[in-house]
Order: C-alpha cells, then structure tokens, then sequence
C-alpha cells in the first residue's frame, strides 16, 4: 500500500518535470510560453510554480513514461492517463493545456491543473480523485504561502490558479486558491494550523459572492474571524491587479471588510427595499450577523446605518435580534 502510493507521488514528479521541460525547452512549447508572457506570467514564477505544458498530442507523456519502465496501471491511477475506450491501453489526459502542478503542504506533487490557451471547454481540467489527490484536501499555493500565512497572520483565499500567481509576481506572498468557488471545512481546518484570519477575496460575479457567503460560514463556524474583499472593476483578483496593480490589490486587502460589514453591505444591494416587504426583507437577512457580532459598538453603528438606509427605528430592529437570540 505505501509502495502503492510512493509510486504515484514518483510518476507526479516526473510528469510535473516532463511538462515543465516541454514548456521551457522544446520549439511546440513556443505558443504556451506567449500566452504566459501575454497573461504576464514571468520566467521567475514558470519555475517558482514549475509550471507546464502538456503537448498537443495523445501519448507524449505515456509514451516516455513507458520507455522509463512505468507501468499503465500507475499512470491510470495516478490520473494522468486515460484507459482507451477502443482497443487497449492508455492516452494522456492532459493535452495541448498550461500545465499547473498542485502540491500539498509539504511540496510534494499530488495532482495537476490544466488550462486551455482559447476559450474552449472546460476551460480547466483536473486530476480527478486518486489515492494522493482530494480536491476538498489542497490549497494551490499552500506549499510556499504557509510560512507568511503564519508571519502576516491572514490568508488571502483566491478562487483560481491565476489569482494566486498573479498575487506573487507583486510579492502578495500569503495568497492560497481553492481551486474553485467551493471553500471546504478541510481546507478551513489546514488555514487554520497557520492563522486565525480569513481574507477572501473570489470573483466578482454570482457564483463568487454565493460562494463567499457559503465560505463565510464554514469559518466562522470554525471560530476564525472573516474578512471579505469585493473586488470592484475587473472579475478576479487577477484581472484587478492586471489592472490596478499589487498596490491597489493590498490597499484591498489592508481594508477588507469585515464580515458584518459585507453582509450588511450585500443586503442592501441586493434587496429593493423601497416598500415594506423590502425592508422586513433586508432586516431578516442581517439579523443572524448582528446577532453573532460580539462587539457591542460595531453592532450598534451597523444598527443605526441599517435604520437611517432602511427609514424605520433602530428599537425594531433591535427587537428583531432580541427575538433571534432568545430563539438560539
Ligand atoms: P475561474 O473561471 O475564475 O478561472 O475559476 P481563473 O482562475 O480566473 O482563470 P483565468 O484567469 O480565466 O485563466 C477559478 C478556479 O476554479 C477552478 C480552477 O482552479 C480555477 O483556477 N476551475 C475553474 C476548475 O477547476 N475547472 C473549471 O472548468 C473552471
Ligand atoms: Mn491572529
Ligand atoms: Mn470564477
Ligand atoms: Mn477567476
Ligand atoms: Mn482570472
């Protein structure tokens, strides 16, 4: 079983490898490299990430795994190939895709990210689930974030790949993605071995801020205090600071609103609260973050900026809580 596994970590590594060498050193690996530099992905980060290249082909990476005496059934399980449905063995699974090689905390290579260089579908592939690879389990940019996570004392939690690189060319070194919008309590539990403070800082669009909320309670949840940067003009954290620039993206981070703050923020935008049942609406919706809070003053400032937005008295919506605490 540990031979089993040592076995897959082993074919990882020298993937990994492999596609990195088709990215730096080969003439086919000329159109993946201009679209890093167009992306503005520089040399430094290709090899602080190892990043990669998987060809435009069916059996590049099987067939050198072969001459090196690896077995299918490794590279199977290990999910970098894919059993043929007509006639027998295996072709890769990641092909003619920007190679990002996702490591646990202690830098070892359990799975792999690839992104297509157009707009085809799906725009990302990645290692399914293997006996090394837990997508619920891994934090891209964990292996080399966790030191400052633990030194600055915040995690900066991106959705993708690009947002966590993009973060590190600016030196932005406490950033980790989810790999996705789907924050998980394992991932929450690993951040919280470092720090105590949650930034998050998803997409702009619908399903980043559904997912933020969903996040938000997972963490705290956990006990760990939130906080949540909306990332106006541009959809990710990639392109804002494509845009605007890493100082821009830390003047985000350095005033990131707390979580009371977002939510009150969100439901005001969110409801129309032009007529009554708008603003029951709006109430109901923030009762449950007051009513957490423990920080009387805060509480009692976003009480009284709810009833100036809202017109009504700040005593009903005080009763609301009272009512919401009585029944928790
Ligand atoms: P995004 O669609 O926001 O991509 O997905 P991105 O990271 O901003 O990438 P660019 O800027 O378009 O290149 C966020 C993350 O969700 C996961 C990936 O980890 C991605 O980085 N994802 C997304 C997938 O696993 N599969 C997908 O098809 C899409
Ligand atoms: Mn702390
Ligand atoms: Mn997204
Ligand atoms: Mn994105
Ligand atoms: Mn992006």
């Amino acid at each position: 079983r540990e031979k089993e596994l040592a076995k897959l970590w082993q074919a990882n590594v020298l993937a990994r490898d492999f596609f990195h060498a088709c990215l730096t050193k080969t003439s086919y690996g000329k159109p993946a490299r201009e679209y890093l530099a167009r992306r503005g992905i520089s040399d430094e980060m290709i090899t602080a990430f190892k990043l990669g290249f998987a060809p435009q082909a069916w059996d590049k990476l099987s067939t050198a795994f072969t001459e090196r005496g690896i077995e299918a059934k490794v590279m199977l399980k290990a999910g970098l190939a894919v059993e043929r449905t007509s006639g027998s063995g295996v072709f890769d699974r990641f092909r003619n895709r920007i190679i990002f090689p996702i490591c646990d905390l202690r830098g070892r290579v359990a799975g792999f990210g690839g992104r297509v260089m157009d707009d085809s579908q799906p725009k990302y592939l990645n290692t399914p689930e293997t006996p090394i690879f837990n997508k619920r389990n891994m934090l891209f940019g964990f292996d080399s974030a966790h030191k400052v996570i633990r030194q600055t004392g915040k995690a900066v939690v991106v959705e993708g790949y690009m947002d966590v690189i993009t973060a590190r060319i600016f030196g932005i070194n406490n950033t980790v993605a989810s790999l996705g919008t789907a924050f998980t309590v394992e991932q929450a539990k690993q951040l919280m071995r470092y720090t105590d403070e949650f930034i998050f800082a998803y997409d702009s669009d619908a399903a980043g801020q559904m997912a933020t909320m969903r996040a938000l309670a997972i963490v705290r949840n956990l006990g760990a205090a939130v906080k949540v940067i909306s990332i106006p003009d541009g959809k990710d954290p990639d392109e804002f600071i494509a845009k605007h620039g890493a100082a821009a993206f830390q003047t985000l981070i350095d005033e990131a609103a707390p979580l009371l703050d977002y939510q009150v923020r969100q439901a005001l935008q969110e409801i129309d609260y032009s007529n009554l049942e708008g603003k029951v609406a709006v109430v109901a919706r923030v009762v449950p973050a007051l009513a957490e809070a423990d920080n009387a003053v805060e509480v009692n400032a976003y009480i009284a900026r709810i009833s100036q937005s809202l017109g009504i008295d700040e005593s009903a919506i005080r009763s609301e809580v009272g009512k919401f605490l009585a029944q928790s």
